[in-house]
């Protein structure tokens, strides 16, 4: 997928004040590119990655992927689209309780096909489980697991359903060296097979894998 962002403008009004969190981004993701997004805790980090997702709406400028600007599809399109092409990992924890960890990670996939049908990819499933070394907990609740086993089935729910676009909100955070290293060794093999991905992380050892670094920095108020 090919993303271009054209003079994002993002604006939140605080006790009344507008307070800008960056002013006129601009940028090119090509295909396959591993973009680090870096800057100070507050500097806009989550902010531009959720409207990368179209999750928050731009104050202005405009967010086009393969062309099309994500604004002009409905809510449905734009949750539809959200679901399959783009592979959303957040800052915080966002698993269902209710569910196990084998559901929360083919949560995408019951989102948009039959059940007899999902059944089919529980091999993928299971490859994704193994690999981030959570294979016994696939029958545990999320509130048994640690942040770090969290944030370990919120990875595998967002690649699940091998999406071209990658976006990684401090996707090593809570995670031992090891894991870490382990985490984005995946990376690199997802964007291998021709993924972008764009993450915001605080850790310098990650910054060896990416394409390019994107400095946040935040307008003065
Ligand atoms: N809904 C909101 N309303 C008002 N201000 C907000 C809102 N969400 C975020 N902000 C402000 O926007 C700024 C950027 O926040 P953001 O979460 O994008 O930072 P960040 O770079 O991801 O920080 P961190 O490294 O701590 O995760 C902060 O000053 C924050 O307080
Ligand atoms: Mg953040």
């Amino acid at each position: 997928m090919y993303v271009t962002i054209n003079d994002l403008i993002k604006t939140y009004r605080r006790r009344g004040k507008i307070h800008e969190v960056f002013s006129h981004q601009t940028l090119e993701i090509q295909p396959g590119k591993f973009i680090a997004i870096v800057g100070r805790s507050g500097s806009g980090k989550t902010t531009f990655l959720h409207l990368l997702a179209g999750i928050l709406a731009p104050s202005s400028g405009e967010i086009r992927y393969d062309g099309r600007l994500i604004s002009d599809l409905s809510e449905k399109e734009q949750a539809l689209f959200r679901n399959e092409k783009i592979g959303f990992i957040p800052q915080g924890n966002c698993l269902l309780n209710n569910f196990t960890v084998l559901d929360n990670v083919r949560l995408p996939l019951y989102l948009k096909k039959q059940s007899h049908q999902v059944a089919k990819e529980l091999a993928e499933v299971e490859r994704l489980l193994k690999k981030l070394n959570l294979h016994d907990l696939a029958d545990e609740y999320p509130k048994n697991l640690s942040g770090g086993e969290q944030r370990r089935v919120m990875i595998a729910r967002a690649l699940i359903q091998k999406p071209k676009f990658i976006l990684a909100d401090e996707p090593t955070n809570d995670l031992d060296d090891l894991t870490k290293s382990e985490v984005l060794n995946l990376f690199k093999s997802v964007n291998q097979t021709g993924a972008s991905i764009v993450m915001a992380t605080h850790y310098k050892e990650n910054l060896a894998a990416v394409d390019e670094i994107i400095q946040m920095t935040p307008t003065e108020a």
